[in-house]
């Protein structure tokens, strides 16, 4: 079944120079427990993309279907996962997992092992009571990711999460979301402009064209599960990953 229908979508923002069209044409389908990753240049439409998906902003033409029902504002069966980690200063670790718990007015109380566990699950066990700015970025970028899903959310929206972090504490991110989706079967939307971080997660990777963004290219990746070092020298996700750098040539900037 389709989890995230992207029907014909365009966007377009007044801006004080005019409007500016930064998606028009844009259509694609993520199944039910998929991983989808969205690969583009910069200023292609990708958060746009993400913001509509979340509910936070509305198409100017074409809809967007989640779950069966036209997004119409931020929902309880989506978690994001945005580029910063924008924790709350003055918030335990813990607390800011239960960020999303508050705003949706549920009982804190109620989950609190639940985000243990997912604090277990990113590898912050025994920072609960730690303060943000007591963490690394990458450690603050795992609370991140336990505060999205938290409320187990059905689809995981996740916005170049790993964009600021070091080279290798991405790999070990990316270790640690194939592991998440694998043992959850959560839909993700995973959108970023590396390569390598798209064939590695993905079972389909969708090219966006530069803006105003539409899907240009779709390309389903069929490595093994799961996915290891190993997989980065396996010939097919070599040839996987020019045919993509192709896309983006001669301006590119990817890792
Ligand atoms: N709130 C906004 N108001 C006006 N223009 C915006 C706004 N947000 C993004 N844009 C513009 O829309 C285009 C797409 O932006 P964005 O979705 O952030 O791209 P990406 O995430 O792919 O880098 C860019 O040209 C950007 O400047
Ligand atoms: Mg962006």
């Amino acid at each position: 079944m389709d989890r995230l229908i992207v029907d014909d979508v365009a966007l377009v923002y007044a801006t004080s120079r005019g409007p500016l069209t930064a998606l028009e044409g844009l259509d694609f389908r993520v199944r039910d427990g998929e991983f989808v990753s969205v690969l583009g240049p910069s200023g292609c439409g990708k958060s746009t993309l993400l913001k509509l998906a979340s509910g936070l902003i509305m198409p100017t033409r074409g809809r967007l279907t989640l779950a069966g029902q036209v997004v119409t504002g931020p929902r309880p069966d989506v978690g994001i996962v945005f580029q910063q980690p924008t924790l709350l200063p003055w918030r335990r670790v813990i607390d800011n997992v239960l960020v999303p718990i508050r705003a949706m007015g549920r009982d804190v109380k109620a989950y609190r092992d639940k985000a243990r566990e997912l604090l277990e699950l990113v590898g912050l066990k025994g920072f609960e009571d730690h303060y943000p700015h007591e963490l690394s970025g990458g450690m603050q970028q795992r609370v991140g990711i336990a505060r999205g899903l938290i409320h187990d959310p059905a689809m995981l929206l996740m916005d170049e999460p790993f964009a600021a972090l070091d080279a290798m504490t991405r790999e070990t991110m990316m270790d640690e979301i194939q592991r998440i989706w694998s043992t959850t079967g959560k839909s993700v939307l995973f959108i970023t402009h590396s390569i390598p971080e798209a064939v590695y997660l993905s079972d389909r990777v969708l090219v966006m064209s530069p803006r105003p963004g539409r899907v240009i290219e779709e390309l389903a990746i069929d490595l093994p599960r799961p996915r290891t070092v190993a997989t980065l020298d396996d010939p097919r996700f070599v040839a996987l990953a020019s045919h993509l750098r192709a896309q983006f040539r001669p301006k590119e900037d990817m890792p």
